[in-house]
């Protein structure tokens, strides 16, 4: 059966059928998903059924994964994880949680913005999700560029931000609580604008988790051009919500798009297994200004 990429009727994405990704791809499969991952910035497989092993076969083949699954809290008893693999999930074994980013909401971020080389891609298998909520948000960090007023863009034109792990200047301590790591504090700066190494198009990386502040002004300054730039890239016509079903493998380029988490009930199990592709430090785009 050939592939099909069904673009979703929404700023970003495309669904992917045709394809079991239980087997190695062929060099025309990977061909296609990694065109269409091009094209859509996040793609979506239903009805898959993959072990550890499956997941990190697809994901080395876009590139290095991380040598442990960093920051990480804990692994699923009982069962050996690849050592790229993380699992996110709120299930808890004799009061401990045996994965990471357990509860709730998650601001709208980009995955490892907080390190010098950050993820390039995100991938995640859904093997229990909640009746309600805990959805992943994707926003399209090209069109939130591409529809920035003239004037931010200017005044934004070759400007950094500094990065910390889940520490941004919109986060409650309450969140800030949630998802700490005893023992880890990752900061970078980056670009506010980066270029995207594939495609060569312009993205806005700067996200309400991790962002705590931009370069070269003051505080109040700061604050009031992030939350611009959140607003802005967070509107509906940037967003696509997907709702998760068991079997839905989700892959998105970090490169060029944010995401984030909506609520959910604790007393509802969430299970879903991660792998990241590492990625290099991101490039500034190259300057609009006068062009
Ligand atoms: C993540 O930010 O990597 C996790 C997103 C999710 O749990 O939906």
């Amino acid at each position: 059966m050939p592939i099909e990429v069904a673009p979703l009727d929404a700023a970003l994405g495309a669904r992917i059928t045709g394809i079991d990704l239980s087997r190695p791809l062929s060099d025309t499969e990977f061909a296609s998903v990694h065109a269409a991952w091009l094209d859509h910035q996040v793609l979506i497989f239903p009805d898959q059924n993959m072990d550890d092993e499956d997941q990190v076969r697809f994901s080395q083949l876009f590139g290095d994964l991380p040598d442990k699954a960093v920051h990480s809290k804990g692994t699923k008893s009982g069962q050996q994880l690849h050592k790229s693999v993380m699992l996110v999930t709120n299930i808890r074994e004799d009061g401990e949680v045996i994965g990471s980013l357990p509860d709730g909401e998650m601001h709208f971020h980009t995955d490892g913005a907080y390190e010098r080389d950050p993820y390039r891609y995100t991938m995640l298998y859904a093997m229990e999700v909640p009746r309600e909520g805990g959805d992943t948000m994707f926003a399209n960090m090209y069109r939130a560029y591409e529809t920035l007023p003239e004037e931010l863009k200017e005044r934004l034109d070759g400007v950094e931000a500094e990065q910390g792990f889940y520490t941004g200047v919109d986060v409650s301590d309450e969140m800030k609580q949630a998802l700490r790591i005893d023992g880890y504090d990752g900061k970078a700066v980056h670009p506010v604008f980066i270029r995207h190494e594939e495609t060569g198009r312009t993205a806005i990386y700067v996200n309400r988790l991790l962002t705590r502040r931009i370069i070269g002004c003051s505080d109040d300054e700061s604050r009031e051009l992030l939350s611009r730039l959140f607003d802005h890239s967070e509107q509906s016509d940037m967003v696509y919500q997907h709702k998760w079903r068991p079997g839905d493998f989700v892959a998105w380029d970090n490169r060029c798009t944010n995401h984030a988490r909506t609520d959910f009930s604790g007393g509802q199990r969430r299970l879903l297994r991660r792998t990241t592709v590492q990625g290099v430090k991101p490039e500034p785009a190259l300057s609009a200004v006068g062009a």
